[in-house]
């Protein structure tokens, strides 16, 4: 059985990659999907095989009208997939000659597809609404990275903090990430695991965001995964026994899209809260390095885990491989949960409409 969700929004990619007159091809929870912008910018997407002779339907190109026409013999199809011109004989379109089409919109600066049976709802869009609030010096670079893993490995990662002291050598967390207590709560379909740890050294990234000597802080973390695969990590420090508000951190959006079974691509940004006032070289540098830092910790040293995590699991089967938990699981066991629990009520609707 799949262990995608299937009527869910997954980002299909940031929405500066979907340039104007280009059409995108991303798999999305098994799913081939061509992605475009009408001439008057909005998004459309429509399954990546051509009904006559499946070619790649992102082979082909927008024309000026907003129809997708085929690369190999030219037929136009609009954004509902419907054939819009056939330039061949008297030009008679067959009923069957119509491709999937799947809802599409942009928000958050990004391109979000709807791989579901059922109607669509925007509500069910993840709020990552703090990089719209955010001024655009405050965000860093929108990046993207693909790993050959199942994407709940991803989200366990993500979920369980306490790798970062071990993995990540000090820079996003240290020994004080892994003393802290936990608190896992529940919100609907959302879980966040916090962190609070008082009077502790920052890791190194916090310290560079903030005193910029290592002197003791308060340090927080909570991340929230909202279903199916986005977290939102709000996440930094203050003074000791200071308010947040007198603090300062980041959010860091891990967004993630399952490809298939195997494969996950991975978009993610860091915005700001709070900044402090320093020089605009200073803040500059200060995003630089965060961007660079970040994309160091996810490729050289998650990936590789994950990665390789997953061949051991696949080779020894997923029974063998089932975890002994510890006290750190909390929140990885709860999200587990939670998406079981949206695939029952998934099954259950699909068998009301069936
Ligand atoms: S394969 Fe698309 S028009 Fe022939
Ligand atoms: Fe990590």
């Amino acid at each position: 059985m799949s262990s995608f969700i299937k009527n869910a929004w997954y980002v299909a990619m940031w929405a500066q990659a979907l340039e104007p007159g280009k059409v995108v091809q991303r798999e999305i929870a098994g799913h081939d999907i061509a992605i475009y912008r009408m001439p008057d910018g909005t998004p459309a997407a429509l399954d990546d095989r051509c009904p006559h002779r499946s070619a790649p339907l992102h082979l082909g190109r927008v024309c000026p009208n907003g129809n997708l026409q085929c690369g190999y013999h030219g037929l136009q199809f609009n954004a509902t997939g419907a054939c819009a011109v056939n330039p061949h004989g008297k030009g008679v379109i067959p009923v069957a000659l119509r491709v999937r089409s799947y809802p599409v919109t942009e928000r958050h600066s990004l391109i979000w597809v709807w791989t579901g049976d059922q109607p669509a709802d925007p509500a069910l869009i993840p709020d990552l609404s703090v990089i719209d609030r955010a001024a655009p010096k405050d965000v860093t670079y929108r990046d993207v990275l693909e790993m050959e893993a199942n994407y709940q490995l991803v989200i366990d990662n993500l979920l369980d903090l306490s790798h970062v002291a071990f993995l990540h050598g000090g820079v996003l967390g240290n020994d004080s990430t892994v003393a802290a207590d936990i608190a896992v709560t529940q919100e609907g379909d959302s879980v966040t695991v916090s962190r609070w740890m008082p009077n502790v050294k920052p890791p190194g990234l916090f310290d560079m965001l903030f005193r910029r000597d290592g002197s003791l802080v308060d340090h927080w973390s909570a991340i929230t995964w909202m279903a199916p695969s986005c977290l939102l990590n709000n996440a930094g420090v203050t003074a000791v026994r200071a308010p947040q508000s007198a603090g300062t951190g980041i959010f860091g959006l891990h967004l993630l899209t399952p490809v298939n079974e195997r494969k996950t691509v991975y978009h993610f940004a860091a915005v700001r809260q709070n900044p402090l006032p320093f020089p605009d070289d200073v803040h500059a540098k200060i995003m630089e390095d965060l961007k660079v830092l970040r994309r160091k910790a996810f490729v050289t040293e998650d990936e590789p885990m994950i990665e390789a995590q997953q061949r051991v699991i696949d080779k020894v089967g997923a029974e063998a491989a089932r975890p002994v938990l510890l006290a750190v699981d909390g929140g990885p066991v709860r999200y587990r949960r939670v998406l079981d629990d949206i695939r029952a009520r998934q099954a259950a609707l699909g068998q009301q409409a069936g």
